[in-house]
């Protein structure tokens, strides 16, 4: 069978983006097409600053663009021209009807199936790299099947993407694995080849794992809902910290030496956010009550409890710590991407701490250093969907730290990017209203040298001694 020498790729997003520019780099010989439905999107793809933010992605896409990696609108070209076509649209949770608020909303990979099904003709492999329920290929394939004549032929693959916003390039160059699901029939396996021999262009082979469709789709939900569940649970422990003056800090480090359990994921934080564990854990769950599994979703619906809480209890610290009410004080949020290293906002636990402080009408200020500023103002604004005008009331975006901390009664900090460890903490103490508190929401700062700055600090999973200058009673 020849090679595939045409890739395209419906969705230019941070997965379809990033995943198909490594294979553009690392395959030169295949022609990669990226498209998508979003003229702005594509325009930027095809600019000097790209839609997204992530660490050595400009390289790659300056290199690849216009030898063999195009960004285009034309999503029946794409379709036409390619031999193999990865679906890497978005699969929000469902915000009406049936499911509500856990189920996976397929309809964009519906309609990419349907748009393929309309225009592909000969033998196309069709891979589904969005993140979606067990059996979604099942749906895939019937829709592709029921449009078509003889001459047209497909094999469906689940091959679905486990890189992490922030460090995509490396996740993708160095990938744990590489998984493949396919059907266990001649042409499902010579399917499963035709893509294993794309990846293994720089993956070792020994990385490239092939199974049948269900366990693929199924790896991926229970992959997110491992990690998300080794993040509750370590913020479950932050809670006992806090409670007992057990520290955070020492108790992830002992555990995570544990080999079994490992270090990764066990940083105590404001709660985990992100477009897809919180998402991926709810379909996890919605699949599990569908198939009658009561106990198990529940057992996995705890972690997302468990998240909620956390962020919550974050809130409750600050408005507790500033005697009780914070109506109409100034805070300064630091931070509002869901992690370091990306400008993505998406269920960020910022914006939930924002609502809970916006619920006491206390004034934001946020400062982050990448994410975009109408984006900041939606999702707060989606969050007071009761008064979106409290937004505008309450809320302003400041484009230095500095500048956000002046006359602010706290700082909290809620992203832990690495250059609120470089701030010069003296100065911004010196600006701000006393007694100074800093909520440090992901443990990145130099706890001991803000106390001798005479801040009072307050830490996810340990408790703080009071400043040295303070006389006030405990
Ligand atoms: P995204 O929202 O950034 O990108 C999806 C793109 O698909 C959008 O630009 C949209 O305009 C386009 N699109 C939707 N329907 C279309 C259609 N019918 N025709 C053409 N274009 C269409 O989403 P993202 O973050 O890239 O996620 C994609 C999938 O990958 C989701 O299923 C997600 O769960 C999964 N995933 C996401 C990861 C992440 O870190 N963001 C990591 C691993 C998997």
């Amino acid at each position: 069978t020849p090679r595939i020498n045409c890739i395209c790729c419906i969705g230019a997003g941070y997965v379809g983006g990033p995943t198909c520019a490594v294979i553009a780099l690392k395959c030169p010989e295949i022609q990669v097409l990226i498209v998508d439905k979003n003229q702005d999107r594509i325009n930027a793809w095809n600019g000097e600053t790209l839609p997204i933010y992530e660490p050595g992605l400009d390289e790659i896409v300056k290199h690849c663009r216009g030898r063999n990696l195009f960004f285009s609108t034309d999503i029946d070209a794409g379709i036409r021209d390619a031999q193999l076509i990865f679906i890497s649209v978005n699969t929000p949770t469902k915000t009406y009807g049936i499911g509500k608020g856990r189920a996976t909303d397929l309809q964009f990979v519906e309609a990419a199936a349907r748009h393929i099904g309309q225009i592909a003709t000969g033998k196309k492999i069709i891979v589904e790299k969005s993140t979606v329920p067990v059996k979604a290929a099942e749906s895939i394939a019937k829709i592709l099947y029921s449009n078509i004549d003889d001459n047209v032929s497909f094999e469906v693959l689940s091959n679905p993407e486990f890189l992490a916003e922030g460090t995509a390039i490396n996740d993708l160059l160095q990938p744990d694995r590489v998984l493949i699901g396919g059907s266990q029939t001649d042409p499902g396996i010579e399917a499963i080849n035709q893509l294993a021999w794309v990846y293994e262009h720089w993956v070792p082979p020994s990385k490239v794992l092939r199974t049948n469709v269900w366990s693929s789709e199924l790896s991926k939900l229970a992959s997110n809902a491992f990690l998300a569940q080794k993040v509750s649970s370590i913020n479950a422990v932050s809670a006992i910290c806090e409670a007992t003056g057990a520290d955070i800090s020492d108790v992830a480090h002992s555990i995570g030496l544990d080999k079994r359990i490992g270090s990764k994921y066990l940083q105590a934080s404001i709660g985990f956010g992100g477009s897809c564990f919180q998402k991926d854990v709810l379909s996890l769950t919605y699949i599990c009550e569908a198939l009658n599994l009561t106990e198990v979703a529940d057992y996995w619906h705890q972690v997302v409890v468990m998240n909620n809480y956390q962020k919550k209890r974050f809130a409750r610290k600050i408005i507790q710590c500033l005697f009780h009410t914070v109506s109409n004080k100034r805070i300064a949020i630091f931070g509002f991407t869901f992690k370091k290293d990306t400008a993505d906002t998406r269920e960020s636990s910022s914006i939930y701490v924002g609502k809970y402080l916006m619920d006491e009408e206390a004034r934001l200020v946020v400062y982050d250093p990448k994410a975009d500023k109408g984006q900041i103002i939606s999702d707060l604004r989606e969050v007071s969907s009761q008064d979106p005008q409290r937004v505008d009331r309450l809320v302003s975006v400041i484009n230095d730290p500095y500048d956000a901390a002046k006359d602010a009664h706290a700082i909290v900090i809620c992203t832990e990017w690495d250059e609120f460890k470089a701030l010069d903490y003296e100065k911004i103490y010196n600006s701000m209203y006393k007694p100074a508190y800093i909520f440090d929401g992901r443990i990145i700062l130099d706890h001991a040298a803000l106390l001798r700055i005479g801040f009072h600090v307050e830490v996810v999973g340990k408790v703080m001694k009071k400043p040295v200058n303070d006389l006030t009673p405990f």
